[in-house]
């Protein structure tokens, strides 16, 4: 029905192949996409659209963080990610991301120490780590351990959402997530673990917590402390990837913050998505098992027809160079020349992004390097193994998780996220083999 004030806003008018007509609103962007809003689409026409990947489908109206994909531009809260990553700290990125706005000086002093406050799990939780198997994958134990802390923090399944209880719950993930990051890989390696210190800030904590042992102090780089940070702040949001829209969809059903971040995790460890920086390791090192050269590999990705992918390029809305990749190879050149690393892997990345910048094949299709292509040779260079490295991916977009899912749930129009779908099976059939066609009118149980 088109009231007054419905056809007073910009509008689209869609007309059907029986004549029927609707008339849907447009609702503006800030920046980049406007909207056709199909709130009403089913009530007005009894149809529903279908969007294969929601390449054009938007879920929500967000003020989190926007991005251009043409134009490589990718901002939190309005901040350019480049200024982010190199004027401030990972901490000061993941208040801005869930606040809105960057911390003031008293505010960063209260979030400092909610984090040193909260970055000790339960006694009981480090016993879990000796219940998996050694080989058990750190994204898997991550999961597991991130739903366990809703059962010894019960506060967002009583105190519903109040903010109080989610400022809580954030502070307590930010940290308890780096701890169990460490506890999980000095288990895998055999080791006692290493508990955070109170003098040590986020990403020097968590190094230390990784590498320092009773046998050897571990000397904290300035220049290593740095990369971290600017690794976890390229990762800390991407609007709506595959992982938040797993938060904030199942948070959708009032589901309490830790659980919700679990799935996000679980989405995460995809390889298309964040479990790509792995793959792409393991991608060279086939190469190298192969004996196989960059443009032999380019060229075998070609030929398979998209069955075999060259992990760390294309994206689903970059057409052009993921922003955050210059950013990580500029990050990455840096600490290898601070370290003095050579690192004979990073030789063949850069030949394989130059072949494939210049291959009609990619070109065609806008597969640029994105933020998992170089983001491994980093991790390589600190120590992290590549079974860490979307453990890291996930430690960095925990604030962007948990700025979205407190959005979705502070959000008036929020609602159960329940998508529709387009049935093309069997009509009708009965255990006495009669069976309806597509068109039948009236199937039997209607007409009981
Ligand atoms: C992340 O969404 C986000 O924001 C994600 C992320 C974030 O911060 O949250 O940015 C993080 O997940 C980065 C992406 C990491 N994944 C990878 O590096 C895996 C390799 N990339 C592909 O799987 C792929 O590019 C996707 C999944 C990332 C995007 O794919 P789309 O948008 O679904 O596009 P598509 O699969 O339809 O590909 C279009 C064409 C196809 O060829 P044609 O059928 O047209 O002949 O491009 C081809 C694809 O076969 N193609 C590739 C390719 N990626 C796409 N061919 C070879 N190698 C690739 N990497």
């Amino acid at each position: 029905m088109d009231t007054p004030e419905k056809t007073a806003r910009p509008a689209a008018t869609l007309t059907l192949p029986n004549g029927r007509t609707a008339t849907l609103p447009i609702v503006k962007g800030s920046a980049g996409d406007d909207a056709i809003d199909i709130s009403s689409l089913r009530k007005d026409t009894g149809l529903v659209t279908l969007d294969y990947g929601y390449h054009n489908t938007a879920s929500c109206e967000s003020d989190i963080t926007f991005l251009d994909g043409e134009k490589g531009i990718l901002r939190y809260r309005g901040h350019p990610v480049e200024e982010l990553a190199e004027k401030s700290r990972f901490v000061e990125v993941a208040y801005l991301l869930i606040n809105g706005r960057m911390p003031n000086k008293q505010e960063r002093v209260e979030w400092s120490m909610l984090l040193n406050r909260h970055s000790l799990i339960h006694e009981d939780m480090r016993h879990f780590f000796s219940h998996f198997p050694d080989n058990a994958p750190p994204m898997a134990i991550l999961s597991a351990m991130v739903v366990s802390l809703s059962t010894f923090y019960p506060e967002l399944s009583q105190n519903r959402f109040g903010t109080e209880a989610i400022n809580i719950a954030a502070t307590r993930l930010l940290s308890k997530v780096r701890t169990i990051a460490a506890f999980s890989y000095k288990k895998s390696i055999g080791e006692p673990v290493v508990y955070p210190r109170y003098d040590l800030r986020y990403c020097a904590n968590f190094l230390n917590m990784m590498f320092s042992s009773p046998v050897h102090p571990y000397e904290i780089r300035p220049e290593v402390v740095k990369a971290l940070n600017v690794l976890l702040i390229v990762h800390a949001d991407h609007e709506q990837n595959c992982s938040t829209s797993a938060v904030r969809l199942v948070g959708s059903a009032h589901v309490n913050l830790y659980a919700s971040v679990a799935a996000g995790i679980c989405a995460l460890w995809g390889p298309l998505h964040g479990g790509a920086n792995q793959r792409v390791i393991e991608m060279l090192e086939d190469m190298e098992a192969r004996g196989e050269t960059p443009r032999q590999r380019v060229e075998r990705v070609k030929a398979s027809h998209g069955k075999e992918l060259l992990y760390g390029f294309g994206h689903r809305v970059y057409k052009q160079y993921d922003p955050r990749a210059k950013i990580v190879k500029r990050t990455c050149d840096n600490l290898l020349r601070a370290l003095d690393i050579k690192d004979p892997m990073l030789e063949k990345m850069m030949e394989l992004e130059d072949i494939a910048l210049h291959d009609d094949y990619f070109v065609e299709r806008h597969l640029y390097p994105n933020v998992d292509f170089y983001s491994g040779v980093i991790y390589r260079a600190i120590g992290i193994p590549k079974e860490m490295f979307t453990v890291m991916f996930a430690l960095g977009r925990l604030p962007g998780w948990i700025a979205h899912w407190k959005e979705a749930i502070e959000n008036p129009r929020f609602k159960l996220q329940r998508p529709r779908q387009v049935y093309v099976g069997q009509v009708l059939r009965h255990l006495d083999g009669t069976e309806y066609a597509a068109d039948s009118s009236t199937p039997p149980e209607a007409r009981a």
